[in-house]
């Protein structure tokens, strides 16, 4: 077919003209009866336990008027620029060949844009490098190479963010579980097997604690992290800061960032940098965003799914059971693999109603708790679905199982 002139300026110039139309139906006050009305009394951030010390940096951005995106990534490059914090950025425990692959993405309320990167290896900053993707290109989603070219290109500094601490860990867990590891059948395949569990098997568990004890004392860590080493490898992290934020004229911005899970595969990107899931703002409704296990939320995307309950009027609590609940249904067939399965999510409403859930509710004495500063900064714990503990992965015999009891 030819397509002249006059006849595409006439094209374009109706389908124009249906998009407005399109759009003034969208905004019927019937579809929007349930958007929070009110404005905040006063601004909100919310955010995982390890941006604690970080919120009042972000609160003073919005205290003097600064956006709303600027606040968030005052918070979670706190984390990222932390060598010690070995869940994001420098210091991020790396994958299965020891290389560290960090995750984020973000969403600005007022603009409606997003940005996003995965796999990126060398750039410690990768929230500030998916704002970039977000600003700078007309893409939401750049990963591996592709990214970090553009980060160096964009002036972010090559740096290693294999600390000598988490390379030490690497090789315990590298030593310790080289038979254990992510290579499949996963928790959702009808292969999977439970671990055999007969015999006495907390003498073995005892033993094997033992053994890599002596293992760390070996590999040189230090004394006072040599039980937290371990952990990290019979319970691979897959630690995460999200952080989301609305000011006092209701504008919000929220934004995920990761070392991802622990020993994964090369090239795995997890539920961070996914928009939807990892993180997911709404300026008309709320922000939410999630730290766990990625592939269980990707699954449920976790974060539209609680903006979405939220606009059909959840309150931001209820939003968030919900999606925990759509993770319950995905295993309705074995409730057992739930032990596996560890969620939190962090929900704010526009209008500053906010929520901190998550699926195990964990040990007494270390309760699952969020951070949160309204002009008071603070930590609050958050609401479980089941009262106990998860469990790491691969899955080990000896490990103590928890019977799922629903709180509510
Ligand atoms: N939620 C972080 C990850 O699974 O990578």
């Amino acid at each position: 077919m030819k397509v002249t002139r006059r006849g595409f300026i006439a094209t374009t110039a109706i389908g124009g003209a249906s998009l407005a139309l399109d759009l003034k139906a969208q905004s019927k006050p019937g579809r929007a009866a349930a958007l929070p009305s009110a404005l905040p009394k006063k601004a909100v951030i919310i955010s995982a336990a390890n941006g604690y010390n970080y919120l009042d940096r972000g609160y003073a951005v919005l205290s003097s008027g600064g956006d709303t995106l600027d606040a968030v990534m005052q918070v979670i490059t706190g984390p990222e620029d932390d060598p010690n914090d070995d869940s994001v950025g420098l210091g991020g425990l790396p994958n299965e060949d020891c290389v560290v692959e960090l995750d984020a993405c973000c969403m600005h309320g007022p603009t409606r844009m997003a940005g996003s990167v995965a796999g990126v290896r060398d750039i410690k900053n990768v929230s500030l490098l998916a704002k970039t993707v977000m600003e700078h290109t007309g893409h939401v989603m750049l990963v591996g190479e592709g990214a970090q070219k553009f980060g160096f290109l964009m002036g972010f500094p090559k740096e290693n963010l294999l600390t000598e601490r988490s390379r030490k860990t690497w090789q315990l867990w590298r030593e310790t579980m080289s038979n254990d590891d992510w290579w499949g059948p996963g928790l959702a395949s009808p292969k999977f097997k439970f671990p055999d569990t007969a015999g006495n098997v907390s003498e073995f568990y005892d033993e094997r604690i033992e053994r890599m004890e002596k293992l760390a004392e070996k590999i040189g860590i230090a004394p006072e992290f040599r039980m937290a080493a371990i952990e990290r490898v019979l319970n691979p992290p897959s630690g995460t800061i999200h952080c989301s934020v609305v000011n006092e004229k209701g504008e919000m911005s929220g934004a995920t960032t990761t070392s991802g899970l622990a020993w994964k595969l090369a090239g795995r990107a997890g539920d961070s940098p996914i928009i939807g899931a990892g993180s997911y703002t709404d300026q008309d409704v709320g922000s939410a965003g999630a730290t766990g296990n990625g592939e269980e939320n990707i699954k449920v995307c976790g974060a539209h799914t609680i903006v979405e309950n939220m606009r059909r009027g959840m309150s931001p609590q209820e939003a968030g059971m919900d999606a925990l609940k759509r993770i319950v249904r995905n295993y309705e067939g074995t409730p057992e693999k739930l032990q596996y399965v560890d969620m939190s999510y962090y929900i704010l409403r526009k209008d500053g109603a906010y929520a901190g859930v998550c699926m195990w509710s964990g040990p007494p004495e270390h309760p699952r708790r969020f951070a949160v500063n309204d002009g008071t900064k603070r930590y609050e714990n958050a609401v479980a679905l089941y009262q106990g503990q998860s469990l790491g992965w691969p899955p080990m015999p000896g490990r103590k199982r928890l019977a799922p009891k629903q709180k509510k």
